[in-house]
């Protein structure tokens, strides 16, 4: 579904990531480990079209991502969810997801916000809160939730479990867990080694640009350890 190619990009002069392949399919979650400044987010940024690739290719459904506007990649189906959460502060939560919705694509069940309320049954008793007084792991369910709004194929998820709570951590495991049933393709970038260990099929590990290690967490050598610090 999503595959990246020997992806290079660079911020200015430097090199960030250096000859990146990898790839995600239906159904599947996989994880991009790796310690702050690895390059995880840049890998993210380059699928959407926020930071340019300065050569490979980004193949998604058979497409060349490249060859599209970013606001065409996310029609053909990509939903982003980055680090920083990003929520209408003075719309309430029913209000912020209304926002989110675009038509599904064909054969899709269209998520609704019913659908979206199972899944994150905490937003359900907040629907009449202003996204301003959410705490930090309830901005961030609503921010996966606005995006599944979206009718994704492919969901992105940029560490979403960092620095939240441990129980809104684990409602938010459970729902990529949900999802991963639904089909979606899951690209989650996570530092967390239980996380990883609850919810990915396969690992990518990356160090400073570089995929190190690819394969499943349970067979990680040494040094792939050592470069996330576990
Ligand atoms: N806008 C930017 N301009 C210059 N360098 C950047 C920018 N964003 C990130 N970097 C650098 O690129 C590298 C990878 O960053 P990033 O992809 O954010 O890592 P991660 O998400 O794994 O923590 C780091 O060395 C970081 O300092
Ligand atoms: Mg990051």
């Amino acid at each position: 579904m999503l595959a990246l190619t020997d992806l290079n990009t660079h911020y200015g002069q430097a090199h960030i990531l250096r000859d990146v392949s990898l790839r995600v399919e239906s159904g599947e979650v996989v994880a991009l480990l790796g310690r702050n400044g690895a390059g995880k987010s840049t890998t993210m940024k380059a699928i959407i079209g926020t930071v340019a690739a300065t050569s490979g290719s980004i193949r998604y459904g058979g497409q060349d991502l490249r060859k599209l506007k970013n606001y065409q990649r996310a029609r053909r189906g990509i939903g982003y969810v980055p680090e920083d959460r990003r929520i209408f502060k003075k719309l309430t939560v029913a209000e912020n997801l209304a926002t989110g919705r675009k038509p599904a694509g064909k054969g899709q069940e269209p998520w609704t916000i019913e659908r979206v309320f199972d899944l994150f049954p905490k937003l359900a008793e907040l629907k009449n809160r202003l996204g301003g007084q959410l705490s930090g792991g309830e901005q961030q369910m609503l921010t996966v939730a606005r995006t599944l709004m979206t009718n994704p194929d492919c969901l992105l998820l940029d560490e979403p479990t960092e620095g939240l709570a441990p129980v809104i951590v684990e409602n938010v495991t459970s729902a990529i867990k949900q999802l991963k049933t639904h089909g979606l393709a899951i690209l989650l970038s996570e530092q967390n080694r239980h996380t990883a260990a609850a919810l990915a099929d396969r690992v990518y590990v990356l160090e400073k640009g570089q995929i190190i290690y690819d394969g499943a967490l349970a067979n990680m050598p040494a040094h792939a350890h050592s470069a996330l610090g576990w």
